[in-house]
């Protein structure tokens, strides 16, 4: 009897440790359809985080990273972004809440631009290295160069306009 016991204990085991390694594959799927920004945006964060660049949409990062940026803004690429905490908190919640890992699981990067999915997507025929050197894009953290409709968290492929 004891024997069956433990059997079905490290069937338990060993299907919720199975369920444990699904899941990350699972949410992946499931964020994919989502938006990169939710329809209601926070106003705050649409004031705060614009003033220097576009305000990056919630859904281009994962969420650790969101809380590492909001957690350095007082050295944030070399500027000082520092909010009150309270601005801050609203923020961060804002951004953590509609994070999403679909292009990133494994890594939390601070930038954007450094996720593998960014490079990969950004090294086709579309983007050759010369497109990087041109003055109106600057930067590939200017993603409004080529996307048009980036400040809406839209960069889908019929809003592209790469400058010649
Ligand atoms: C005082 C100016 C300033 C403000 C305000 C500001 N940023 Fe930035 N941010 C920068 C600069 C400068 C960079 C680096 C841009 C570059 O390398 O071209 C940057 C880059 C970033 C990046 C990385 C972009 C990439 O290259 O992938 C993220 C993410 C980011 N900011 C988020 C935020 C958030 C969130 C807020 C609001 C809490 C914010 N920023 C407010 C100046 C600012
Ligand atoms: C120099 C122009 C340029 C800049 C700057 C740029 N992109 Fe792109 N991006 C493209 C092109 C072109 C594609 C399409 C690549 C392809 O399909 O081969 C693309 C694809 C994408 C895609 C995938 C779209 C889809 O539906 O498959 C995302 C997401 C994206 N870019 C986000 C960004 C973000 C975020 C930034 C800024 C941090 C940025 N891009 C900066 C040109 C650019």
């Amino acid at each position: 009897m004891l024997i069956h016991y433990q059997n079905l204990f490290h069937a338990i085991a060993v299907a919720v440790f199975a369920m444990g390694m699904a899941m990350p594959a699972a949410q992946a799927a499931e964020q994919r359809g989502k938006p990169l920004q939710p329809a209601q945006i926070n106003a705050k964060w649409k004031q705060e985080c614009s003033s220097c660049h576009i305000a990056y949409a919630p859904g281009l990062l994962p969420a650790e990273s969101w809380r590492k940026v909001m957690g350095g803004l007082d050295n944030h690429f070399g500027t000082d972004a520092s909010l009150a905490t309270e601005e801050s908190t609203e923020i961060t919640r804002f951004l953590v809440s509609n994070a999403s890992n679909r292009w990133s699981t494994s890594t939390a990067p601070l930038r954007i631009t450094e996720g593998a999915w960014f490079k990969r997507e950004h090294s086709g025929r579309e983007t050759p290295p010369a497109v990087w050197k041109n003055p109106l894009v600057k930067s590939p953290s200017n993603c409004q160069a080529c996307h048009t409709r980036a400040e809406f968290g839209d960069f889908s492929e019929s809003n592209i306009k790469v400058p010649e």
